[in-house]
């Protein structure tokens, strides 16, 4: 792109004026305008230098700025841009990418259904699991299981599943027929009524089943880690035992891997790291690094031979199985497999959990926890109590990026990160630095000292 001629002051005006940017008030006036982005660094107009501690949004697997990429998008997009995958009509790069991510998804996963992202991946799979039911003649079944705490983008029915209120109120009516189940968080033992916390939600999901009717329910949804939720991991025997259970009452599981897919947990998929085999996964972020939307809901051969029945099924985007997007991921994914990333992911998972269990020092810092590249440091106002941190303003992410130019995210009372898989020992180091020099000037209350 041509370097922009206008200043930052110029730009940021103009952006003021017109973008609508999500979760962000009119009030708040500071615009930060990325230019460019190496690996890990991300620089924004005037010069200022960042590390991204989140890889974006979740994703950037294999880091910034890649011309290997670039080059396979020019190439592609030269030879046929764009072309629809509606009927009959198909395209090399979505052929060999379908191929690709059925031999490297969980072994019942045969079928793939492409969208743009990841919203719309759960659209598409909430209408997948209930068509499902429908074809099959159980008509009934069209509840849709899900957690407090979930997120499953904002569309109608994922943003309904979406298990917090800032999603739902205003935007109401929400999609009937869903129902939220307790969230898997061992550390807010409270939850659990001094339970075992599986033994706790699997009762919850058995009790749940026998109120609303096994033969009114097509599926339950969760992502395999809660992500927005502050990147909270369950038991290890939480996922096989719901998958047991739901087995037996032939509802369907879904895995939301929006975030976890494509390497951020050390594994293709978190399905394969809990051992569990989802009738339907929904990703999109990894899948492409970032570099071009693009998602993937996977499926296997039974719920895919109902909805290609008839006149097969009745849900299309414009965008679907987009030649340049699935160029782009196969790219991304043969990088991510020649540079060993999920290898790496968890090595450098591990080097940087234990840069940020030195962080329990410090009064304020409750728990640590992380699979792969996934971490979140829950902040607390006492660790006796564990009441959650006041997340005041300005906001601890944004002391962070201003006074040491990382770039990490709260999500609640909770900090968290998701590097690049490509992240060095050093970048880690400097991560658990900029988190504790803030992190260490913050009181009980919320309040960050002046430095
Ligand atoms: C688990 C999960 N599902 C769905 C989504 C929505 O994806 P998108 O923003 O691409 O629509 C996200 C986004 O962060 C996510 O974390």
């Amino acid at each position: 792109m041509a370097t922009s001629k206008k200043s930052t002051q110029e730009l940021a005006d103009i952006d003021r004026a017109h973008i609508i940017h999500p979760y962000l008030p009119k009030s708040t006036t500071e615009r930060v305008i990325m230019a460019r982005g190496q690996d890990c660094a991300l620089w924004d107009t005037d010069g200022k230098e960042y590390l991204d501690a989140t890889g974006g949004l979740w994703l950037a697997q294999i880091g910034h700025g890649r011309d290997e990429v670039a080059a396979v998008a020019a190439e592609q997009i030269s030879t046929l841009e764009y072309f629809t995958s509606f009927w009959e009509f198909s395209n090399e790069p979505a052929i060999r990418l379908a191929a690709k991510l059925v031999e490297i998804s969980p072994e019942n996963i045969n079928h793939v259904y492409f969208t743009s992202g990841g919203s719309e991946g759960n659209e598409a799979a909430i209408k997948m699991a209930r068509f499902y039911h429908h074809r099959k003649g159980d008509t009934g079944r069209n509840w849709i299981l899900a957690r407090e705490r979930a997120y499953h983008g904002v569309g109608y029915g994922g943003g309904t599943l979406t298990g917090f209120d800032v999603y739902h109120d205003g935007f109401g009516p929400n999609m009937p027929n869903a129902a939220h189940l307790t969230t898997p968080w061992p550390y807010r033992q409270e939850l659990y009524n001094g339970q075992d916390p599986t033994d706790f939600l699997i009762n919850e999901l058995e009790e749940t089943i026998a109120r609303i009717g096994a033969d009114k329910i097509a599926a339950m949804v969760g992502e395999p880690i809660m992500g927005v939720g502050g990147m909270l991991v369950p038991p290890d025997d939480y996922w096989p035992r719901v998958e047991a259970v739901l087995r037996k009452h032939g509802i369907l599981l879904i895995f939301d891997e929006v975030v976890t897919a494509y390497g951020r947990v050390g594994e293709w998929f978190a399905a394969q790291h809990f051992n569990v085999q989802p009738d339907i996964i929904i990703t999109a972020k990894g899948i492409t690094s970032g570099y071009i939307p693009l998602g993937a809901v996977l499926t296997t051969d039974a719920v895919a031979a109902e909805l290609e029945k008839d006149f097969g099924f009745p849900m299309g985007f414009t965008y679907n199985g987009h030649p340049t997007a699935a160029a782009v991921a196969l790219k991304n994914l043969e990088i991510i497999e020649e540079e060993g990333l999920l290898e790496k992911a968890k090595k450098m998972g591990q080097y940087l959990h234990e840069g940020l269990r030195t962080l329990l020092d410090l009064p304020i810092v409750g728990e640590v926890r992380f699979v792969g590249m996934m971490h979140a440091v829950e902040l607390v106002t006492d660790k006796e109590s564990r009441t959650p941190l006041p997340m005041l303003q300005p906001m601890l992410p944004d002391v962070i990026r201003r006074e040491e130019g990382v770039i990490v995210r709260d999500c609640g009372h909770n900090l968290v990160l998701s590097p690049p898989l490509i992240m060095t020992e050093a970048e880690a180091d400097r991560m658990v630095e900029a988190m504790r020099k803030v992190l260490e000037r913050t009181t009980p209350d919320g309040v960050i000292h002046e430095q």
